[in-house]
């Protein structure tokens, strides 16, 4: 079951659409984002990815000096289910020893067929030497000979994707599960501001094209879609990110918030930080001056100019921030109200009492507004 899951889950491809609307916000931002640079698109497969066919057809209006394209293997997926393309084997190269074998690049640089311009008419293709790992040696002597660098990687391995991209140093722009944001080597590289979130908000995942068909979410114009809960992170900067949200103060949330929680409830003080919990991001407090605890979600709507993020209190990410033990006495208080969680005296946790009644916050990101400039 679970190898099947996990079969699934990296065969999802990216709509055309959504690649365009994150990247022109790159292009409104700066128009310059992507001139004179190599672009290397990894763990794609360019005869039918909307990555090539985007940056291909958009080669002269981006000003890109050279695109990239890498795909594996299908020996190599962990789903096989697969038939050349007739791109591929109506070409001279094809090669029936290599298809199933090898991974493939794709190369635009010049006007190959005359045209007076380069579009995707002019992508050059050959077999890699291997199977078109992003780990192999092939594909990291392109990632470092690259400037920028653009996917949707395989999540069952994101860890070493993640890895292998920042080893190269270089601007990228990627496509995650939301989740990989509380992961303990993403979580630090977001507090510095090291990376971001893309343009594309979060709410409502996006949808993929997917090959397997127990995969299927739903049927749009006649193609296999499947929803996924993703996030565009990148380290190329954007308009959306220096937009501060737009909030009210304290005292206007505790009367007007659409929130009745908030209206009822406050913003209780938590028993083990010094900070106070805020459940929900538009009902942040513009005028308060603490550390706030804030749901994950915020990220999405994180302007380095408005906040500063001071940690975590996830599992695995938490640095030491100084959450203290929940405590005997709040344990027995929450077991006496009928608390069932998985909780001990000695965990750090965000812990707090609401009109007597003690609760436990779900996963925070602990923030504090930054001084006015
Ligand atoms: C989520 S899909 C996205 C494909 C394409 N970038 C897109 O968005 O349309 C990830 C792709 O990475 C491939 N892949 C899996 N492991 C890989 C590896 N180690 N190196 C390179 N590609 C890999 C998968 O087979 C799959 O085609």
């Amino acid at each position: 079951m679970g190898a099947a899951k996990a079969a699934k889950n990296d065969e999802f491809y990216t709509q055309y659409a959504d690649i365009q609307k994150e990247i022109n916000a790159y292009l409104e931002y700066n128009p310059d984002t992507f001139r004179d640079k190599t672009v290397l698109l990894p763990c794609d497969d360019p005869e039918w990815s909307n990555f090539t066919r985007f940056f291909a057809q958009n080669f002269e209006r981006l000003g890109l000096k050279r695109l990239i394209s890498t795909s594996y293997a299908v020996e190599s997926k962990k789903y096989k289910d697969y038939e050349p393309t007739l791109f591929e084997t109506e070409s001279p190269l094809f090669d029936v020893d290599k298809t199933r074998i090898k991974g493939k690049i794709f190369e635009l640089t010049r006007d190959t067929n005359g045209s007076g311009r380069i579009d995707i008419d002019d992508l050059e293709w050959h077999y890699l030497d291997g199977d078109g790992d992003f780990r192999s040696p092939e594909v990291c002597k392109l990632r470092d000979e690259a400037d920028i660098i653009v996917t949707n990687p395989p999540f069952s391995i994101f860890p070493l994707f993640f890895k292998w991209l920042l080893e190269g140093q270089k601007k990228f722009l990627f496509l995650a599960n939301k989740n990989c944001v509380t992961f303990k080597d993403v979580f630090p590289e977001i507090k510095n501001n090291h990376i971001w979130s893309g343009r594309t908000e979060w709410s409502g995942g996006m949808w993929f094209e997917t090959k397997v068909a127990s995969d299927v979410d739903k049927v749009i114009n006649g193609i296999n879609m499947k929803n996924v809960p993703s996030v565009w992170l990148t380290n190329i900067d954007h308009g959306r990110r220096h937009e501060p949200l737009s909030l009210m103060t304290m005292k206007d949330n505790l009367r007007f918030s659409k929130h009745k929680q908030i209206r009822e409830g406050g913003y209780p003080v938590y028993e083990t930080y010094q900070a106070i919990e805020v459940p929900y991001t538009d009902a942040i407090p513009s005028d308060y001056d603490g550390i706030m605890g804030v749901p994950i979600s915020f990220l999405d709507k994180y302007c380095p100019e408005q906040f500063e993020i001071i940690g975590s209190d996830i599992k695995g990410i938490s640095e030491n921030i100084g959450i203290q033990p929940i405590g005997k006495d709040w344990m027995d208080r929450y077991r006496s109200f009928g608390g069932t969680g998985h909780y001990t005296a000695n965990m750090r946790s965000l812990v707090y009492t609401v009109n007597g009644i003690p609760k436990k916050a779900p996963a925070r990101i602990l923030i504090r507004k930054k001084p006015q400039q």
